[in-house]
């Protein structure tokens, strides 16, 4: 945590060397202020990282929140590619996870509900009759405590939230390290490490909304999606799973060859109309704790290209279907109905009460861990 009294503006050079000095475009750098305060008067922090190549993160310890990420497009021009807010109020206020860090269990358990050890917990129901992203104060709503990690080299920040045994239903204290790294290939790289002192089930993710376009008022409907996956997990009406896996051939979920989001996104078809669009975890073709490429992202306007990888099993492409202006974000504009998509790295939904999905548990003597990397280019 920054205090205050630093003034809370300092920079790291990360890149010091003369061979280093000749390449680079931008030095790499990390900077930190004081972004605003929460209504009980403690003080939210931005973190800025920049690479080499000038893109640039925005990363705020409430929520652990990518507030803002600018990159290039094919011609060099930089422009903010995921949905967020102004002001602190907006992340406080706000329901749609922009950007944040979701958890304990990212995604829905049905009715909230999951045995663990031959004992029952109920979790806080927030989705209907389900629970979603960790309930009504999720990792997304407490502050985090940031520490800048100079010494990887690259910019780097590492923030921890440590849950109480409880909260929202789960049992066990928790403590979690996300550590966000801008690398010099141009990713976004995520590293969690979770630790638990009783069992309990951890699934967080990553819960940014990108629209590559960098105009939100554009829809994400012409960007073209490709996810390395032969199977969704189909869900019911309350988009639980129903423990099967469906195949993509012949449907509107195959994304195996790059396809425009919008192409089948109004096809009839029952999967999509529960989701009221996109809002399906893929199986991912992964080998287990292997980080591998999981979606290939493209704005054909700009563009701007997106490669998604990961060590996890699934993948939730949600197509922005609750967004309806409601949201006034960034330099007053509101976010309407898909202007932004979310593409989360998880295991699958539910996966306590499905055993055949595997196993979420989290044991005192393990460390849970994921990798997930956003990598930018342009074609
Ligand atoms: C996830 C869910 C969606 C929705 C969004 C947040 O992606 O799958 O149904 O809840 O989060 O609005």
């Amino acid at each position: 945590m920054i205090r205050s009294s630093l003034v809370c503006l300092f920079t790291l050079f990360l890149c010091s060397t003369e061979a280093c000095q000749i390449n680079r475009k931008v030095q790499p750098s990390m900077t930190a202020t004081v972004f605003g305060k929460l209504s009980d008067g403690r003080e939210v922090h931005e973190y800025t990282l920049t690479n080499r190549a000038g893109i640039t993160a925005k990363i705020i310890d409430y929520g652990a929140t990518v507030r803002s990420l600018l990159v290039p497009d094919r011609n060099g021009k930089m422009a903010d590619v995921v949905l967020g807010y102004d002001s602190v109020q907006g992340y406080a206020d706000g329901t749609a996870y922009f950007g944040a860090i979701v958890g304990r269990y990212g995604n829905r358990i049905g009715k909230g509900k999951f045995q663990l050890d031959g004992k029952e917990y109920q979790l806080t129901i927030n989705d209907g009759e389900n629970h979603l992203h960790g309930g009504k104060i999720g990792f997304n709503k407490v502050l985090w405590a940031g520490k800048i990690l100079s010494d990887s080299g690259k910019p780097s920040l590492q923030l921890q939230y440590v849950s109480p045994d409880g909260e929202e239903g789960y049992p066990g204290t928790v403590t979690l390290k996300v550590t966000y790294t801008l690398t010099d290939n141009n990713e976004l790289r995520i590293d969690y490490e979770g630790t638990t002192d009783k069992p309990t089930i951890l699934n967080p993710t990553q819960h940014s909304y990108f629209n590559l376009s960098g105009v939100f008022t554009n829809k994400i409907l012409d960007h073209q999606l490709m996810i390395e996956a032969d199977g969704i997990t189909p869900v019911d009406k309350g988009l639980i799973p129903t423990g099967q896996i469906l195949s993509v051939a012949n449907t509107p979920m195959d994304f195996r060859t790059h396809t425009a989001i919008g192409a089948r996104i109004n096809d009839p078809n029952e999967q999509l109309a529960f989701g009221k669009g996109y809002d399906h975890n893929w199986v991912l073709r992964n080998k287990a704790g292997q980080v591998g490429k999981a979606a290939e992202l493209y704005e054909p306007g700009s563009g701007r290209l997106m490669i998604v990888s990961t060590d996890q099993p699934g993948l939730q492409f949600y197509s922005g279907n609750f967004l309806d202006g409601s949201a006034k974000g960034k330099n007053g504009v509101a976010y309407q109905h898909r202007t932004g998509l979310c593409l989360e790295t998880q295991a699958f939904p539910d996966t306590p009460n499905k055993p055949q999905f595997g196993s979420i548990t989290l044991r005192p003597e393990q460390v849970y861990r994921q990798t997930t990397i956003y990598q930018f280019s342009t074609r």
